[in-house]
């Protein structure tokens, strides 16, 4: 059997010895590729990329990643990552990115972890018993409609929202975000571009869920996502229904 928190947290040990030299330098930019999406692949994320595969590849799982995509073995597992997930913060010296790591069994959830380089905390989700954080169970936090933050991605649709809520912080690692919501720091993550893809949310999606999130498409629909690198999504992650109802009035 797989050993997943194992395994997540030695690539994300192995990840971090490659990338933090490259931490704020001008050669992390360094273009060197586009990706399945169509997004251009800075060099920071083939360095990150290539410690994954490394690891990954004898252990014949399927593997879908943000840069190279979709590997198919025909395995039951998938595992889908976003190698670095905050690729323009860590390459300008912006602390906030992280390891995004999702295996999926057969199609559904089976374990997520994601891991923050700069604090080394280490998110968990873990399908059927709930989120930790450093190994300690979280959960969303209650609303207080008064006084709401949310992360916000728009390219001006629903931008009323900005004057319903309290806060709104757009950190750039929208994996991250999702954690932050998992632990009760943010009320909720929305991105209405149609830009983020699976691998940006897939240990996100897991970690929020099971710390008791709500997480819908931008219909207020269960998002579904397929298990690969280019579908392109909206996604509105909240800690309540009340606030659910409040974005999907305003978008
Ligand atoms: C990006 C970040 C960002 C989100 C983008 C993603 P990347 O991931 O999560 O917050 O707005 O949609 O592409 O490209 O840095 O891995
Ligand atoms: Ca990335």
């Amino acid at each position: 059997m797989y050993e997943w928190n194992e395994i997540a947290l030695n690539l994300a040990k192995d990840i971090e010895k490659e990338i933090m030299p490259l931490f704020g330098t001008k050669k992390a930019g360094e273009f060197v590729a586009v990706s399945p999406s169509g997004d251009k692949t800075k060099l920071v994320d083939k360095v990150a990329e290539n410690v994954v595969l490394e690891y990954l590849r004898p252990l014949g799982v399927n593997i879908v990643s943000e840069e190279i995509g979709n590997i198919d073995t025909g395995s039951e597992y998938t595992v889908v990552v976003d190698p670095l997930d905050g690729s323009f913060n860590f390459i300008h010296g912006i602390p906030i990115f992280g390891f995004s790591f999702a295996v999926f069994k057969n199609e559904k959830p089976a374990y997520a972890m994601l891991y923050e380089f700069i604090t080394k905390n280490v998110y968990e989700g873990i399908p059927g018993e709930g989120a930790y954080l450093n190994g300690k169970k979280i959960g969303v936090k209650p609303l207080n409609e008064k006084s709401v933050s949310i992360s916000f991605y728009t390219r001006g649709r629903g931008a009323g929202l900005v004057q319903k809520v309290r806060r709104t912080r757009v950190l750039g690692a929208i994996a991250v975000e999702l954690a932050y919501l998992a632990r009760g720091s943010l009320d909720g993550v929305v991105d209405i571009r149609n830009y983020v893809r699976p691998t940006d949310i897939a240990a996100g999606y897991v970690i929020a869920k099971e710390a008791g999130a709500i997480i819908t498409d931008d219909r207020g629909e269960e998002i579904k996502f397929r298990l690969d690198a280019t579908e392109r999504l909206n996604i509105i992650a909240v800690n309540d229904k009340r606030l659910l109802g409040m974005i999907l009035e305003e978008i």
